[in-house]
């Protein structure tokens, strides 16, 4: 038997987490996303026009945490509703930019929130991601892959792996012609 996953219809939900609007990170993603069948479904969502309050740990308090609302809501929304998560995040300095671990350090909170069932929900969706970074040496990317496939295995996700791509400068990435290439494949 499959996962409750591999019977509904794909739905990519693409998290941008740099810094700034259109850099290498989001050329790269919205040209691997560009390969996808055109009848897959895509939402985008940039971190940064949903800023979230500082994570809050209240798992030993006496309060259980309360429903998601406003910007969480749409996030934790938007993550439930996808089969496939992209986390379309630049390295900074060998890890993920902090949108993007804030918005990881919430699932600690969702999967706690009395009646949203958010493990069991995760388990079988994928995780990929799309980085750009300036170092030629991808191992210093270790980090950064390491906390998003751990994360995934936690939560019975499945890791996809990351496509990455060389730049600094935005628009660098476009001539990076084997990230381009591989783009072209690496959601499919
Ligand atoms: C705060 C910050 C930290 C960075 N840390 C790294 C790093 O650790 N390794 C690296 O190769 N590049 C690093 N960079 C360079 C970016 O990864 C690179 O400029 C990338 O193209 C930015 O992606 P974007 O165009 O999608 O915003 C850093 C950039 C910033 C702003």
């Amino acid at each position: 038997m499959g996962s409750p996953m591999s019977s509904m219809p794909r739905h990519f939900l693409f998290l941008l987490a740099s810094g700034r609007v259109d850099g290498n990170t989001e050329q790269l993603a919205r040209r691997a996303a560009a390969a996808l069948p055109p009848d897959v479904a895509r939402t985008w969502l940039r971190l940064s026009d949903l800023p979230l309050a500082p994570f809050r740990d209240l798992r030993h308090g006496p309060e259980p945490y309360p429903d998601p609302a406003g910007h969480e809501k749409v996030l934790a929304d938007a993550t439930l509703a996808a089969t496939d998560l992209v986390m379309a995040a630049p390295l900074y300095w060998y890890g993920l930019p902090a949108s993007a671990k804030l918005y990881l350090d919430y699932w600690s909170a969702w999967m706690r929130v009395p009646g949203l069932d958010f493990k069991r929900r995760m388990a079988g969706k994928a995780l990929w991601a799309v980085c750009a970074l300036s170092d030629d040496d991808r191992s210093t990317a270790d980090p950064y892959v390491g906390t998003l496939r751990l994360s995934a295995e936690y939560l019975h996700m499945r890791w996809a792996g990351v496509l990455f791509g060389s730049g600094n400068r935005p628009g660098d990435v476009m001539a990076d012609e084997q990230a381009l290439a591989e783009a072209g494949r690496f959601l499919l």
